[in-house]
């Protein structure tokens, strides 16, 4: 057997903020954006919505995708920066909005590469057959914690959720190879400051991320026995175009195999990754049997990759 994913699903804010929105917010332009990261537009939620709703949305839907009831969950894992609070854990408030009462609950923190290690989490569970069907959530609501006259950072960020229902495939299929990884040492180049605003070294990120992409994705490919030339469908994590573009370059892949969401939600952390997947797979662009790499890398700094056979 085969451990893979069951239904995806995402769910994003309808209040559509663009550059030029943001020109009227700090002293930035639309040409800037555009050139420099990618992003025409990103969704921003309204106030009275936080992470765990957009992450009950996102679930909902994959959870009809995957024809799983609430009761048929066994463990909930989150992957955010962005809890509605510290505690209790946004996993344990989605368990309570879904009626999921078999499932336990926690969440995962790893940044932009939360999804990547919430899948692995989940593969150790089912493999195992301690658990059958997992439920994994990117959720984030990045602009409570955005500031707003920062504009190295604040025309980066939106909001959103993506979510996979995982458990048993057919032999062959699902999560063929994966890669985690993690330098606490780079940590200073992206936290959250004590005034709970996000700060980075935009170059710093950006240069350990055009170097990581790539690399974590010919590690998988390499080590489920792949060469590049076999991977039909690449979903990076969509923090930046020119990072994208430098993980499709070198894997060889062309634009249309690769998820770009980043135009229109700019970049979401953690859920990112899912919610590129299920518009992709939405879209008809992931068919069954695909070889699709994900790849993320995030604050912590993080990284992970999987390679995975699509379908059940
Ligand atoms: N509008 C106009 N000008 C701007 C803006 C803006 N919004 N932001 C910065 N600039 C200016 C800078 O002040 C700088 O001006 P200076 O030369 O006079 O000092 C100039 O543009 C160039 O700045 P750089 O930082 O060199 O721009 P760069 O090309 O590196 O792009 C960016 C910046 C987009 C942030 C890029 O470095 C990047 O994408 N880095 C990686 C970001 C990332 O992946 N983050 C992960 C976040 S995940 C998370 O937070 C959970």
């Amino acid at each position: 057997m085969g451990v893979g994913v069951l239904g995806v699903g995402h769910y994003v804010p309808t209040n559509i903020v663009t550059n030029s929105d943001l020109e009227k917010v700090v002293d930035t332009n639309d040409e800037w954006i555009r050139t420099r990261t990618g992003i025409e537009e990103r969704r921003i939620a309204e106030d009275d919505m936080n992470t765990s709703d957009m992450a009950y949305h996102a679930s909902l839907s994959a959870m009809e995708d995957a024809g799983v009831k609430p009761e048929d969950l066994d463990l909930i894992l989150v992957a955010t920066v962005t809890p509605d609070t510290p505690f209790p854990s946004i996993s344990c408030m989605l368990q309570e909005k879904l009626g999921a009462w078999n499932a336990a609950a926690m969440d995962v923190s790893a940044a932009c590469a939360g999804f990547m290690y919430g899948m692995i989490t989940a593969k150790q569970f089912i493999e195992t057959k301690v658990y059958k069907h997992v439920l994994v959530v990117g959720a984030e609501k990045l602009s409570k914690i955005t500031d707003w006259t920062d504009r190295n950072t604040c025309v980066l960020f939106g909001d959103g959720a993506g979510a996979a229902v995982m458990g048993e495939v057919s032999e062959g299929k699902g999560i063929l190879s994966f890669e985690l990884g993690a330098n606490g040492g780079g940590g200073k180049h992206l936290y959250q400051k004590d005034d709970g605003f996000i700060t980075m070294n935009g170059r710093e990120v950006f240069k350990f991320a055009v170097r990581q992409m790539p690399e974590s994705s010919l590690n998988v490919i390499e080590k489920a026995g792949l060469q590049k030339e076999d991977v039909d469908y690449l979903v990076p994590h969509q923090a930046n175009i020119r990072i994208m573009e430098a993980a499709m370059e070198k894997l060889g892949i062309s634009e249309d195999r690769m998820a770009k969401v980043i135009n229109k939600y700019g970049n979401n952390s953690s859920a990112s990754i899912p919610m590129a997947l299920s518009e992709s797979v939405k879209d008809g662009k992931i068919k069954e049997n695909d070889v699709i790499v994900l790849v993320g890398f995030g604050a912590g700094l993080t990284w992970g990759a999987v390679a995975l056979r699509w379908g059940c």
